[in-house]
Formats: C-alpha cells, structure tokens, sequence
C-alpha cells in the first residue's frame, strides 16, 4: 500500500454517508445537470449488474456521462462472480479499469468483500451499491430528493410504508431517519424489520414503528410508499408472499385515510398486488418523478464521490 493511498468512500448503504454528507449529495443531485463540472475527467465507471435493471442501469450510465465519465454496464455472465472468479478478483481487475465500481448484486455480503479486496489491496476506488438483498441506497437517496421537490426539506414529515420491509424499506428507513423524516411502516407478520433493522435505524437517529394495520399507518401521512411483494431471487416464494400480503395493497380505499398523500413506489409495480393501476397511475402518483430523479441522485453521488463541491 502507497503511503499516498486515500481509503475510497464506499457506499454500500446510506448510513455510509453523514447526515451532512446526505444532504451535501442531495444538494449536489439538484444542481441543473449541466452545471457541475466533469469530475470524472474521462476516467470508467464499471456497472455491474447481477440482477435485471431498467431504472438503474440507464439513471447510472446517463449520471456517468454528465459527469464527463465513460460507463461500462457488465452482465452477470460476463465477469460471473464467485463461479468465473471469486468477487475480490473482479473487483481488482475492474479497479484496473474504473475510477468507481457500481454493483447491483443478489448477496449483499459479496459487495463487502469487494470494498474489502480493495481496500486491502490499497486501491481508491469506491465501491457503490445499486441493490443487493440488503439494501438499495440509490433508490433511497432518489426518494429524498422527490420527497425534498414535494415538500422542500422533508423534516417532519411521515412516510407510510405499506408492504414489506426489505431491501427499498431499510434504505429508505435509514435516509428518513438521517433526514428527521417520520416512516410509519404496516408489514404483515414475519416480513416486519428485524432487531438488526431496527438497531440500525436508532442508530441513525430513528425510530422504527410497525403496525399490522395499513390503516393505522396511512391515517394523516405526507406519503404512502409501496414495493413489490416479490422481490427478484424470492419468486419460488411468490404464492405464499402474495397471500401473506393479501390486505396490505395500497389502493383508493386506503388512502382516504390520507387526504394530502402522495404516492410513491420505487417500480417496477405490480398492479393489482402491492398497489392498485387507478392509484400508481393516478394524480397523487409521483413515481415518475421518483424514476427520474434517479439519475439526478447518482449523479449527485457520484460528483460527491469523486470531490464535487456543493458551490461548484
Ligand atoms: N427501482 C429500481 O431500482 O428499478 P430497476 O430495478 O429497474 O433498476
Ligand atoms: N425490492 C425490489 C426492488 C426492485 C427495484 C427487488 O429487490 O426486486
């Protein structure tokens, strides 16, 4: 390791970044896209994906280019962690390449060991999640900076979440809890945040209340926000996931519980199971806005990332 070696910032989820950091990144992502300067100088982005993307993919790939950065989307195939070769080495050859590596991967654990493999091996390139099983951050720090559009600075607000406290929930439960937003969440039985969620979530300054009533959580929110029941890895457990939520669908009925409410749904959407086609395509949807602002929030990461100032 070089003596001029600077530990990377690597991103696997939200508390990796300061209250201040948070809100630096969310300044930063509404910036006019053209007005930062090209922080990425030309240098690789390497955009891993094990899993299928829409949203994601072209938000990070556009993020790169209006930073000046060249990005290389990679299938799961093509690298094929832990099968081809194990994690650490495709992380080393890739930070061969890349100034930043971006991976939506099926085990959280493995983006760990690739901010790990490099920081051992004195490298500074950060690693940034785009979802695991875990935790999806990006999708997090989009969901600030709409809920930031519809209210201005979101403190004191409450967020409903309906539906099941996964991957989008602990994210979003983190940044609501770094921003002083309220989240409210309604889960059935055996799909409610775990003792680890709910540590987490304090230590971030929050506070985890789950109900079994989606009534009880809607009643007077700012935002009601919903997922798919069936997560991409868990579709042997779909028949039972869908039972499970039966009741728990965000629908016309269950938002008169909640006048002024906005929508949100971090898509893709299912219509008829977590969320209902009049409700996500209705005027109190903003799940447009959230698809979009998805680039805006990567490239405010990544600028923040690679020594964007706010005032640039
Ligand atoms: N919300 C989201 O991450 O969408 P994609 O899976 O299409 O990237
Ligand atoms: N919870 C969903 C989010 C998709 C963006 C999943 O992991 O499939």
């Amino acid at each position: 390791m070089s003596s001029a070696w600077i530990a990377p910032h690597h991103v696997l989820d939200v508390d990796d970044l300061s209250c201040g950091e948070l809100a630096s990144v969310l300044d930063l992502a509404e910036k006019p896209p053209g007005s930062l300067s090209p922080v990425l100088g030309g240098s690789g982005v390497a955009l891993v994906f094990e899993r299928p993307s829409a949203r994601t993919r072209n938000a990070a790939e556009m993020a790169v280019v209006g930073l000046g950065g060249h990005p290389v989307s990679i299938a799961a195939a093509e690298v094929g962690i832990d099968q081809r070769e194990t994690a650490e080495d495709v992380a080393r050859t890739l930070a061969c390449y890349h100034g930043t590596i971006c991976a939506r991967v099926a085990d959280h654990e493995v983006l760990v060991r690739m901010a790990g493999a490099l920081d051992a091996a004195g490298v500074s390139v950060p690693v940034v999640n785009l979802l695991s099983d875990r935790a999806h951050p990006s999708q997090a720090l989009a969901d600030l900076l709409t809920l930031r559009q519809c209210f201005g600075d979101p403190a004191g607000r409450t967020v409903a979440y309906v539906g099941d406290a996964n991957n989008v929930w602990r994210s979003l439960a983190l940044a609501c809890a770094m921003a002083g937003v309220r989240l409210r969440t309604a889960a059935p039985d055996g799909y409610r945040p775990d003792p680890d969620d709910v540590e987490r979530v304090a230590r971030a300054g929050g506070d985890v209340e789950v109900t079994g009533d989606p009534l009880e959580a809607v009643a007077g929110a700012d935002a009601v926000y919903t997922d798919v029941w069936v997560s991409m890895g868990q579709e042997a457990e779909a028949d039972q996931r869908r039972r499970a939520f039966s009741g728990f669908t965000v629908d016309a009925e269950l938002l008169t519980a909640a006048p002024e409410a906005v929508v949100m749904h971090c898509l893709p959407a299912h219509r008829g199971d977590e969320i209902t086609a009049e409700v996500v395509d209705g005027p109190r949807s903003v799940v447009w806005r959230q698809a979009a602002n998805r680039q805006h929030a990567l490239r405010g990461l990544l600028a923040w990332l690679h020594g964007a100032g706010v005032a640039t």
